[in-house]
């Protein structure tokens, strides 16, 4: 088939790339020429294993090629759009401005009867407004296609997803011939496409708009919850004398729950995730539901909330001050294995330490070719020991393997004080503490308060410390 992929960001040029190696003849189209310009030369604009090498194998078969003009969609019977929907600049929702002008730019260019489907995370009602947008064009077909890639593993997220989901109009029941069983319209046209993955026997779900529209956005959304249940819990611990990390591996054991994204610490950033359960926030309290609405701005909230809760963890470990400090912070990007910082937790708790006075030092792996300049506040330095040099503390940030692995005995002839603040619960706290460090983490740091409950008469008066209320009930 010959495809157009409108958008080649972290998930356009996946795609586009993707689409390649199973044999179509794939136009990526970006409106950033420094974008296009490095895509055509098969080096990926961004950290993601594998990509340069799938970007050249497509290259080197002519069977991909990149432009910055629409003009390059013609002739594709298949269109996937895949630019940004970030949160809009005065509100929660998301800004649909560039999925509106990639399918205006589109519109001169489609083939009669031509597929159009959009795969980025988008409200319930996109569907609807694009629809508008290409009213003069009636021939053509809609379709919705949620991404459910993760930056890092992005190249293998696409090449064995967990499932497609097609938004199709008029839902499963339209989606197939009533006389054959066979699939018409755009699930027809999506199967040819996604054939060699059907193929290998990944699972395909057809179902209307409204539901593919909100599909990536509800998962995301557990996805989100997961991680502030746990942090939520965190704090629990840490107020208890718990151990969070020892209590969520029991957790996670049990296989109704299971063990991922059920990690305490800083909590989630990036490009998706944070503008997603805004959006889904926005979307719910748009439809009245404002069980949903609430959820999500709790979720937020304790999420958000574990950046204050390092910057003031790190300040009791600076001895309540954290002015004139030297602060060393270990990782950039908002997770290992991508040098994207949008939204990074790392550096917002970076950048917080430095308001406060502290001279802080940010070392990642791959996050080194950013304009720097927007963080007037922070030093970077690319290698990390020279990072760690003179260090007063140590704060872990984001865990790459690198930071994961490093010794706890060359680090700690490089600083001045050995004290890190592990606030992803990544390391490990005996050895760094066999080297002399004093490691402390989010929810893995608490000491054993006296006991808090309903305690048998007899015993209640040996706890003072328990709240005069408390006592009441027990008598
Ligand atoms: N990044 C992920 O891991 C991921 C995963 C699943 C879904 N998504 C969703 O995919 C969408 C894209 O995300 P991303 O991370 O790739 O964003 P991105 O910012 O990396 O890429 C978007 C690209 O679209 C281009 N663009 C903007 N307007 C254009 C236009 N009119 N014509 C052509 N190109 C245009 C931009 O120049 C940019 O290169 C979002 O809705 C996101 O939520 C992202």
């Amino acid at each position: 088939m010959k495809i157009s992929v409108i958008g080649c960001g972290y998930l356009g040029a996946v795609h586009a790339a993707t689409l390649a190696s199973m044999g179509h003849t794939v136009a990526g189209i970006d409106v950033d020429p420094a974008r296009v310009d490095q895509l055509s030369r098969g080096a990926a604009p961004f950290h993601e294993p594998g990509l340069d090498e799938l970007l050249q194998d497509g290259l080197a078969t002519g069977r991909l090629a990149f432009s910055t003009t629409a003009a390059a969609a013609k002739g594709a019977q298949v269109h996937f759009l895949c630019v940004g929907t970030p949160q809009h600049k005065t509100s929660d929702a998301a800004d649909l401005t560039y999925l509106v002008s990639a399918a205006e730019a589109l519109l001169p260019h489609l083939a009669a009867g031509a597929v159009v489907v959009g795969k980025s995370t988008v409200p319930v009602g996109t569907v609807d407004m694009l629809r508008r947008v290409l009213r003069t064009r009636p021939d053509v077909l809609l379709g919705w296609n949620p991404e459910f890639l993760r930056q890092g593993t992005a190249v293998k997220d696409s090449l064995v997803p967990d499932r497609l989901v097609y938004g199709v109009d008029g839902g499963r029941a339209a989606a197939f011939s009533p006389q054959t069983g066979a699939p018409t319209g755009v699930t027809a046209a999506l199967d040819t496409v996604y054939e060699p993955l059907l193929g290998a026997g990944i699972p395909r779900l057809v179902c209307n708009f409204a539901t593919a529209e909100l599909i990536k956005s509800a998962a995301n959304a557990y996805l989100a919850t997961k991680v502030s249940f746990i942090n939520a819990v965190s704090e629990l611990c840490d107020a208890a004398g718990a151990d969070v990390a020892e209590l969520s591996e029991a957790m996670g054991m049990d296989p109704r729950i299971g063990g991922r994204y059920l990690h305490a610490g800083l909590g989630f950033g990036g490009g998706c995730l944070p503008k997603d359960i805004r959006s889904f926030r926005s979307q719910a309290a748009g439809l009245g539901v404002t069980a949903v609405a609430d959820w999500m701005r709790l979720v937020d909230d304790v999420n958000l909330g574990q950046r204050g809760r390092t910057v003031t963890l790190a300040r009791e470990l600076c001895g309540g001050s954290l002015a004139g400090r030297s602060i060393t912070v270990l990782g950039a990007s908002f997770k290992p294995d991508t040098d994207d910082i949008r939204d990074s937790p790392a550096l917002d708790v970076a950048d917080r330490l430095a308001a406060a006075g502290a001279h802080v030092t940010v070392t990642d792996p791959k996050a080194v070719n950013h304009p720097w300049r927007r963080y007037p506040r922070l030093r970077f330095e690319a290698k990390i020991l020279r990072a760690l040099e003179g260090a007063e503390l140590v704060l872990l940030l984001t865990e790459w393997d690198e930071y994961r692995q490093l010794s706890p005995g060359v680090a700690g002839a490089l600083v001045r004080r050995r004290v890190v603040l592990d606030a992803r619960n990544a390391l490990d706290a005996a050895a760094w503490q066999s080297e002399g460090w004093v490691v402390r983490g989010l929810g893995t740091s608490g000491t054993v308060p006296a006991v808090v409950g309903h305690l048998p008469g007899p015993y209640a008066s040996l706890h003072p410390s328990l709240p005069a209320e408390a006592l009441h009930n027990l008598r």
